[in-house]
């Protein structure tokens, strides 16, 4: 079984070194990653909605002031959009929201069984959430760590290199309140 690591979006990869080296430096504000990444292309507005949903699992209030100032779109206009679309939501659907990337890179490294593995564990199907509404499971578009493939965020954090077995190996780190890479160096105490 491969190695889960734990890397933020501003890509602090903590196991394996190698891979930390070849991490692309991670931009300090992932809302200005954002709204570069979409500012001058057509439809901009929603692809860039559609990002930070992607990555957040819904549009906070002060992201979507944040985008609106680096996009420079009155944040009327976003909340337009955003409740025009059912697709967007405006309030957290679980206490934990489980991104599983199903990117093209993440696809072929087996995310689909990832997602199998999370929806047969957590009792759910992709887009809902636990009657606790303690996780949120979703399925979003190549969350930009392609070499990290295939992963999962939860909460914003990425958990790359994962594979099927992982899936339980991430409930159960979100259920012990561990962090990824805590657990990790605890494993590597142990060994
Ligand atoms: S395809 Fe999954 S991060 Fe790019």
């Amino acid at each position: 079984m491969s190695t889960p690591i734990e890397v933020t979006t501003t890509v602090k990869v903590a196991v394996p070194k190698v891979a930390a080296a070849k991490a692309p430096a991670a931009p300090k504000d992932e809302i200005t990653l954002i709204a570069n990444k979409w500012k001058k292309k057509r439809g901009s507005l929603i692809m860039a909605l559609h990002d930070l949903q992607g990555r957040l699992g819904f549009v906070p209030r002060e992201s979507a002031m944040k985008l609106g100032r680096a996009m420079d779109v009155p944040l009327a206009r976003i909340y337009e959009v955003v409740t025009f679309y059912n697709y967007f939501k405006t309030e957290a659907p679980g206490k934990y929201i489980i991104s599983v990337c199903t990117g093209t890179a993440c696809h072929i490294k087996g995310s689909k069984d990832l997602l199998a593995g999370l929806e047969k564990e957590l009792k759910i199907h992709e887009g809902e959430s636990t009657l606790d509404k303690e996780y949120h499971l979703q399925g979003v578009r190549c969350l930009g760590c392609c070499g990290l493939a295939p992963l999962a965020s939860v909460n914003g954090k990425v958990y790359g290199k994962l594979n099927t077995m992982d899936a339980c190996y991430v409930i159960e780190r979100i259920q012990q309140d561990r962090p990824m890479v805590a657990a990790q160096e605890e494993e590597a105490v142990a060994e």
